[in-house]
């Protein structure tokens, strides 16, 4: 921990902790997330069969489409992949979904399985992993339908009624353990953090799964938190969802556009909370700087991103825009996916401006699709 001074209201000098990001992972250490980390075992100990699930899926829709081997063999090829569309009548927009689904089609070493009979033994077996199955069957279901619809309208509506996305991120094997050592560090940093009150910039917000888990934490006549999304839907629900929190404040926010210009001046967050958006965006090196720059000296970000996706996030989400957003940007160094790697992420924090980083959920779940960071600016 580090010790410094910080100037009260009063004008007096009083001390305030620091905690640091090695630190706060020593103590995410020393406590047992053997619940969570159980659920994360039982998932992947039917893996292999989820897996088969969705290349079953897949495998379905391309045969309804007469596509052949030979065909998905090809589709790497951009161009080749285009003219398949453009003949088959499905929207060019989709092209880089579709080769992933090709991909995930030619990876599939099995024959196709009876999707129904799997779907069904795999709810028996994991009965916790409900959201995410019920996700996947109602994506895997409608899939050639999804391939051929234009826009994202149909995939948005598939994914969010009955609220499955607000549950999947509040309340589900993939986010509880992330969510629980999220909500662990805001503890930590609050109680160690005496200068108040505490600013706190939650960005792409969504559907508020993490911050449900967080409010609770906060000194109401000490904490400002600004609940904010690029999407005005999501606000409307967030304002609903959290009304009886007199301190959130609820505003849009693109972090593709500079954080001062809309109401968040430099300096001015002591935390940034960003629950697997950054990838979202179509310049990583912009956004990340962009995410430093509001931050105080020695500010936190706590970042949740995922870097070991499962099949089934390519085949539910690779349609939505968010994930090939980085290919309107030439400047930005991914290729293939929005994906970084966890050492990439470091390198690039290291290079925006953040001097401290720790993967907080290595120790716990160095192997389940998402990792949670804690970042901290340099103290100027
Ligand atoms: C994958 S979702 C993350 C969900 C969210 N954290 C939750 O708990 O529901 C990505 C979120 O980032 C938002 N987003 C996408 N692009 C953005 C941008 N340029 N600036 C701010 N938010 C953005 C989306 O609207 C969406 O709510």
């Amino acid at each position: 921990m580090e010790a410094k001074l910080a100037l009260s209201r009063t004008g007096h000098y009083r001390m305030s902790y620091n905690i640091t990001p090695h630190a706060v992972d020593v103590h995410l250490k020393s406590i047992s997330w053997a619940t969570e980390r159980g659920q994360i075992d039982q998932v992947q100990s039917q893996q292999h069969n989820i897996d088969r699930l969705v290349g079953s899926y897949v495998a379905n829709a391309f045969e309804s489409l007469q596509l052949q081997r030979a065909h998905l063999e090809r589709f790497s090829d951009t161009d080749y992949c285009r003219a398949k569309l453009s003949e088959l009548k499905l929207p060019p927009a989709k092209v880089w979904w579709i080769q992933l689904l090709a991909k995930i089609a030619l990876n599939s070493a099995e024959a196709p399985a009876n999707t129904r009979q799997l779907a069904t033994c795999l709810r028996a077996e994991l009965p916790s992993y409900e959201t995410e199955l019920t996700i996947i069957t109602r994506v895997g279901e409608n899939l050639l339908r999804l391939m051929q619809c234009e826009g994202t309208s149909e995939i948005v509506h598939t994914l969010f009624a009955d609220d499955l996305m607000t549950r999947w991120y509040t309340s589900s094997v993939t986010y509880n353990l992330f969510n629980a050592l999220a909500r662990e560090t805001v503890r930590l940093i609050c109680e160690q953090t005496s200068a108040k009150p505490m600013n706190i910039l939650e960005v792409g917000a969504g559907t508020g799964g993490l911050t449900s888990h967080l409010l609770e934490l906060f000194d109401p006549s000490a904490t400002r938190y600004h609940f904010t999304d690029i999407g005005a839907f999501f606000l409307r629900a967030g304002r609903r969802r959290f009304a009886n929190y007199g301190f959130v404040e609820f505003a849009t926010l693109d972090l593709e556009r500079d954080c001062n210009e809309q109401g968040f001046p430099n300096g001015s967050c002591s935390l940034v909370i960003a629950n697997n958006v950054l990838h979202d965006t179509k310049n990583l090196r912009f956004t990340l700087q962009n995410v430093s720059r509001v931050l105080a000296p020695g500010g936190y970000l706590l970042m949740l991103e995922l870097t070991d996706p499962q099949v089934w996030w390519h085949m539910c989400f690779g349609s939505l825009d968010g994930w090939w957003r980085f290919k309107s940007d030439p400047s930005d160094d991914r290729e293939e996916l929005m994906l970084l790697k966890s050492e990439q992420w470091s390198e690039l924090l290291a290079a925006t401006g953040f001097d401290q980083t720790t993967v907080l959920s290595d120790s716990v779940a160095p192997d389940f699709a998402n990792r949670l960071f804690l970042s901290r600016v340099g103290r100027g």
